[in-house]
């Protein structure tokens, strides 16, 4: 990709609304424009990460077992007077008329949908278990929307839907989620933590937020410090037994705010992390909730008609953006992990329209894309020093210098975003580092072609 025929309208002063990094860089990078409170439009550069986190939520749903369907962003008010929330949910729904008065409304969620899905379908324990997820756009009227597309009002979302016959069944669905998203969120170079969240008034102990620690973040934590040192399990068999696999990490004390008191936390004080952290993700088993009232059953074995045990599962896909930038980035800008980075190498051409710039260039460019590398070409007559700025706020993992003095000794220059420094290196040298240094991510390797 070339620069010049790029759309990356960059910032160079810090927009005044944006109190925290990813919002900031996410403005001075030309990743999202504002539309209005909390909806946004997601410009090139954003939209490839955006895209980027979506492929990888994707491939490990699709790993777990999960099937992916595309349910409407609108939906009737009478599903949702069958569930008896259309009342409770309040302002935060956008409620819409169409032209003949009927009364409709842009899905905050989608359990009534996919329960009215299933209730079509399913007839026997036969049927059963089944998981069923959607990446779609969803609308909350929030108070205070805030902080970017962190807390919109119109983000997208995974939300996906289990469906089981009984209380053991529906365990392993939601070990399989459990172990699905310790995965998702480390394939994208976050360390989330699992915590036990609030199950409202259906109560049990089966919901957890995934939460990743920062500052910025709008609930406080507490967890054990032990959990911090934990390593996601690798080459998991969704199949077998998960159950240890979600013993051993719920086995060490995670607490959100809520759901912590101090008088009765086990942990010392000595071992007790109390930060802050952002929620990218929420499991929750809520049993018949929505089947009862909805009258989503199966005949069981036995002959006899039981309601369907549900969870659901969602997971933030443009939060993560956001999220992932504020656990990395430094004063100059974002530094974006390889799997999810919207171009792996910046190629800077320190003097556009020399031919040995050029030519050197256009080689390193198509040997990098051959090697599956998504590459950014600087070609712009940009002075050197709002180039080198511009690379550092945009945050690619690496950057390719190609000047005309360097060119004369046979060396180019490299640097890694997250270390700093450049080093000369031939122009094959640079290739070999770049390439052997870059872990592609197969589910986000040639998303993007040309
Ligand atoms: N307003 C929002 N803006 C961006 N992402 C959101 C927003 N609300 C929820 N999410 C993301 O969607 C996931 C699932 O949402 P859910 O748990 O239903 O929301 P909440 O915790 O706000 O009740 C959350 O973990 C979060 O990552
Ligand atoms: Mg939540």
């Amino acid at each position: 990709m070339r620069l010049s025929e790029f759309f990356l309208p960059v910032l160079r002063e810090t927009p005044n609304e944006a109190q925290i990094a990813s919002h900031r860089f996410m403005l001075r990078a030309g990743m999202i424009r504002q539309s209005s409170a909390g909806i946004y439009s997601w410009l090139p550069l954003g939209y490839r990460v955006l895209k980027k986190i979506e492929a990888i939520v994707r491939d490990e749903q699709n790993r777990a077992g999960a099937h992916e369907v595309l349910m409407p962003t609108i939906q009737p008010a009478e599903l949702w007077r069958e569930s008896g929330r259309y009342d409770d949910y309040g302002k935060e729904m956008l409620r819409i008329k169409d032209r003949h008065g009927r009364e409709m409304l842009y899905g905050p969620t989608n359990e009534e949908q996919i329960t009215e899905i299933f209730r079509a379908a399913a007839k026997s324990y036969r049927d059963v278990p089944k998981l069923l997820y959607h990446i779609q756009w969803k609308f909350r009227d929030e108070v205070r929307p805030r902080f970017g597309i962190m807390r919109g009002r119109e983000f997208l979302m995974k939300d996906c839907y289990s469906f089981d016959l009984d209380f053991e069944s529906s365990k392993r669905a939601y070990n399989k989620m459990f172990v699905a998203y310790l995965k998702t969120f480390e394939r994208m170079g976050l360390k989330a933590i699992p915590m036990a969240a609030d199950t409202g008034p259906i109560g049990g102990d089966l919901s957890h937020e995934f939460i990743i620690l920062a500052d910025t973040g709008e609930s406080e934590v507490f967890c054990h410090r032990d959990l911090m040192q934990m390593a996601v399990p690798q080459g998991v068999d969704y199949r077998a037994d998960l159950q240890p696999i979600v013993d051993e990490w719920t086995s060490v004390y995670a607490a959100a705010d809520e759901m912590h008191d101090p008088a009765t936390c086990p942990v010392a004080e000595a071992d007790l992390v109390s930060q802050r952290g952002i929620e990218v993700g929420h499991i929750f088993h809520f049993g018949s909730k929505y089947s009862k009232p909805m009258g989503l059953s199966v005949t069981g074995p036995d002959g006899v008609d039981t309601d369907v045990i549900m969870g659901s599962y969602g997971v933030g896909v443009s939060r993560l953006v956001g999220g992932i930038i504020e656990a990395s980035h430094d004063d100059d800008g974002i530094i974006w992990p390889d799997s999810v980075a919207p171009f792996h190498v910046g190629i800077v051409n320190l003097k556009a329209g020399d031919a040995d710039c050029d030519s050197m260039c256009a080689d390193l460019e198509q040997k990098f894309r051959n090697a599956g590398l998504d590459v950014l070409v600087d070609d712009t007559g940009e002075r050197a020093g709002a180039k080198f700025a511009t690379m550092d706020l945009i945050g690619l993992p690496w950057q390719v210098v190609v000047g005309p003095r360097g060119l004369k000794d046979g060396q180019v220059e490299v640097k890694r975003r997250s270390e700093g420094e450049r080093m000369a290196l031939t122009p094959n040298a640079a290739l070999d580092r770049v390439v052997s240094g870059t872990m592609l991510d197969p589910a986000t390797t040639g998303l993007f072609p040309g």
